[in-house]
């Protein structure tokens, strides 16, 4: 895939990562790059072909594939991150965050494949996270939806490749976007220089970016178990006392070594990752946030 030439569709592409993505292709000579945001009037690159584009809603997503329909490469970058407790968030936060990560993509992507095929085979990328491979206790439904999105981007892999289309996926830990502006003390990527790296991965035929030290920790654990990743279920080896082990077993040292030096994912429940993201869920920045899935039904009722 040469982006010199190519004609690119980002969505989310008015701020965050995807206008970085919408910068960093007019700079490597894409002869066309559509950004699309929920209010195209947001959009403010120069060069950049404004569309309008809520990834949850069928109407648009077939509009905007019917405006693009000379598209080579299909960026699907755009994401919410609500705080949702596994045990007590709300149902309809979960629904959100599986309408947007993994039905807004595949609805995207299955809008687009026609185009894709007949302009060549293209390529897809899809924006995915460390917390695909990871689960932390404040961001569960965003997790699940990331994780179910890589499970996605796998299927779309294989059943793309008989048109061949290539799908590439970007897992990425902590950027410097609006998503975690409120996350103080981690350090975090700038993303313009993580698109740099996805799009430099797509163009080499990588299936895979793995952008940050971070995430390349993590996926290194996943190989070692599912301890590695949630050290505080590490059993003991049988020589030494729970404690002991936790600081001395070289069975257990060996096993974390990826873990442990992941520093902010660690073992804490408010900590990395697990922090609360302190700032109003990312969704409600724009008044197209409000999506009728995420209102409650029983609340909506008391509310007549
Ligand atoms: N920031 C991080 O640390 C981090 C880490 C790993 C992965 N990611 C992933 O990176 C991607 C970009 O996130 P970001 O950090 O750039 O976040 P961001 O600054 O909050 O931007 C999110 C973008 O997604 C758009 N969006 C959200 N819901 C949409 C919908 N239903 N339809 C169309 N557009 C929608 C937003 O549009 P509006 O302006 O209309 O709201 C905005 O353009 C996401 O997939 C995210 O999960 C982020």
């Amino acid at each position: 895939m040469t982006l010199n030439g190519s004609v690119a569709f980002v969505t989310g592409g008015n701020r965050g990562l995807g206008a970085q993505f919408v910068r960093a292709l007019l700079e490597a000579g894409a002869s066309k790059v559509y950004a699309a945001a929920r209010d195209p009037r947001t959009v403010t690159a120069e060069g950049a072909v404004p569309v309008q584009l809520d990834i949850t809603d069928h109407a648009s997503v077939l509009a905007a594939a019917e405006q693009a329909q000379d598209v080579t490469l299909l960026i699907n970058n755009a994401g919410i991150l609500t705080p949702t407790s596994v045990l007590e968030g709300d149902l309809d936060t979960y629904r959100l965050e599986y309408d947007t990560h993994v039905l807004g993509t595949l609805d995207v992507t299955r809008a687009f494949v026609p185009a894709l095929a007949r302009n060549g085979g293209g390529a897809v990328l899809n924006v995915l996270s460390v917390l695909s491979w990871a689960s932390v206790p404040h961001q569960a439904a965003y997790c699940a939806a990331k994780a179910a999105e890589w499970s996605v981007t796998n299927s779309l892999r294989v059943e793309l490749a008989g048109q061949k289309t290539q799908v590439t996926a970007l897992h990425v830990g902590y950027m410097d976007t609006d998503m975690i502006a409120g996350l103080d003390g981690v350090e975090k990527a700038d993303p313009a220089g993580i698109a740099r790296i996805a799009l430099e991965g797509v163009e080499k035929g990588r299936l895979e970016v793995v952008a940050d030290p971070l995430t390349r920790q993590i996926k290194a654990g996943l190989s070692l178990g599912v301890e590695a990743l949630y050290p505080q279920f590490a059993q003991a080896c049988g020589h030494h006392s729970p404690a002991v082990h936790r600081r001395v077993c070289p069975r257990r040292r060996r096993a974390h070594t990826a873990y442990d030096s992941a520093a902010p994912v660690r073992h804490s429940a408010t900590s990395g990752f697990g922090r609360r993201v302190r700032r109003r869920n990312s969704t409600s920045r724009h008044p197209a946030s409000q999506h009728p899935t995420s209102r409650h039904p029983a609340k909506e009722r008391t509310r007549q």
